[in-house]
This record gives structure tokens, C-alpha cells and sequence, in this order.
């Protein structure tokens, strides 16, 4: 069994939904795991294709605007005009977000869903990552510890549904059409510490690139109060 690993963020480097699948990647033990990335507003044909020949497909893309980000969007169009509607590919999604609350990628996951019964697929199931914008400020620590702990446990529980609807083979996986419930996670770190971190990590980029925190406030010329 081939499952494509899809990191659907624009970052082609060092990006929260890469770090997600790297974890995930370390529980499929009984499939094999190929890394695709999805960084632009086009798949090529060669890529859709491959993509197309996987036996399930996991998307981890980061929250924008509360959707999908819009060149992946692009991408999913690509996909499905050069997907085979009765292949019964499985489509899983791993959406991080930057605030706190897992269940704000509750309508991501839900749009993700609905393009899997329009475009032939057959959707498996996806995990919401609350304060994934600090992931990568976090250290891995030891399996079952540290502020990642939830987030694992939950990309353990999806691995674990790819790997058992492979065992239970294609067209038994198509007839019984079973979908593992989303699951909505968060870092084990306090909400208000995470706050705090985030507005210092912005200040810092803002200063790094020449503005200031006040501007933060500013209205546009001409804009009103
Ligand atoms: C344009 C844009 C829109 C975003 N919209 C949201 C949002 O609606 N809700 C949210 O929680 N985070 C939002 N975020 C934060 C990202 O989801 C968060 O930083 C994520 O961890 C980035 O993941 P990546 O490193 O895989 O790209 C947004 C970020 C950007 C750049």
C-alpha cells in the first residue's frame, strides 16, 4: 500500500504541516509512505498523476482564513481532472492553525471533505491542530511527553486508521465507506503562555523588517476610525 504524504503549506521549508507529517510518517508502519509537496497553485500533470496512483492520500496544510489555503485549492482542482473516479482513494487532512483551538479547522477539514464526494475520493478522516503556529519553536521531546503530547496522540490514531483500512483491503474499505471521526487537538502549553509567545514572536518579526509594534494599530490613509 502507497500512501502520499502531502505537505500543502506555501513554505517550501521548515513549516508547521512538514513537522506534522514527520510525526505522522514515524507511525505508518505497515505502508509505504511518499512525500509529495503541494507549494504552488499547480499540479503538474506528472505529480497529479503520481498522487492519483497512491492508495491514500494525507493532506497537512496550515488554516488560512478559517479555509484552505487558496493555491491548494488550485491543486485539488488539478487533482480530481486527473484522478480515475473508481479508484476509491482514501483522502485524510491534518489542518494546523495558528490559534489555540483545534475545532477552528472544523470547516477546513468539512470543505476538504465535501471535494473528496465531488471528485471521486473517499474521505478517511482528519485531525484539527490547535497552536500549530508554534510548532516549530517546540523541541521534540520523548514519545508520550512534552507539549506535543495530545497532537501525537492524535496523528498515532489516524496512522493507525490508514494502516487498518489497508489490512482490510480496497474493496472492502469502498463498501463499508467507514470514516474515522475528526479529532480536534491543541499543545498541552497553557493558552495565555501561547498567547504571550506568539505576540513576541510577531514583535520581533515586525522589528526585524522595519516596522513597530504601533504600527500594528495604524489605519490606511484615507481609512476610517
Ligand atoms: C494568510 C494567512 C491566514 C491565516 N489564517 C488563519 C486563520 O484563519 N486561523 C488560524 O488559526 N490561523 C491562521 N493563520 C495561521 C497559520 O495557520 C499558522 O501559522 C500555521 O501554523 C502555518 O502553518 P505552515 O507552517 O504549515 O504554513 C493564517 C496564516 C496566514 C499566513
Amino acid at each position: 500500500m502507497k500512501t502520499a504524504l502531502i505537505n500543502g503549506s506555501p513554505k517550501v521549508k521548515s513549516s508547521n504541516s512538514g513537522i506534522l507529517l514527520e510525526d505522522l510518517k514515524a507511525y505508518l508502519v505497515e505502508t509505504e509512505a511518499v512525500e509529495f509537496g503541494l507549494h504552488t497553485g499547480t499540479a503538474a500533470k506528472e505529480k497529479a498523476e503520481a498522487l492519483n496512483q497512491a492508495d491514500a492520500l494525507v493532506f497537512s496544510f496550515p488554516l488560512y482564513v478559517d479555509g484552505i489555503p487558496g493555491h491548494l485549492l488550485s491543486c485539488l482542482a488539478d487533482l480530481e481532472e486527473a484522478s480515475s473516479k473508481s479508484k476509491g482513494i482514501r483522502v485524510y487532512g491534518i489542518v494546523n492553525c495558528g490559534f489555540y483551538e483545534g475545532i477552528q479547522a472544523e470547516p477546513a477539514l468539512q470543505v476538504l471533505q465535501n471535494w473528496c464526494e465531488k471528485a471521486g475520493y473517499v474521505w478517511g478522516g482528519g485531525v484539527g491542530v490547535g497552536g500549530g503556529g508554534g510548532l516549530a519553536q517546540m523541541p521534540k521531546t520523548k514519545s508520550g511527553h512534552g507539549p506535543r503530547e495530545p497532537i501525537e496522540k492524535a496523528l498515532k490514531a489516524l496512522a493507525e486508521a490508514i494502516c487498518s483500512e489497508h489490512v482490510q483491503g480496497d474493496q472492502q474499505a469502498q463498501d463499508h465507506q467507514q470514516i474515522q471521526e475528526n479529532q480536534y487537538v491543541s499543545v498541552a502549553f497553557p493558552r495565555f503562555l501561547y498567547k504571550l509567545a506568539a505576540q513576541m514572536g510577531w514583535r520581533q518579526m515586525m522589528k526585524a523588517s522595519g516596522g513597530k509594534a504601533r504600527d500594528l494599530g495604524r489605519r490606511p490613509e484615507g481609512g476610517e476610525d
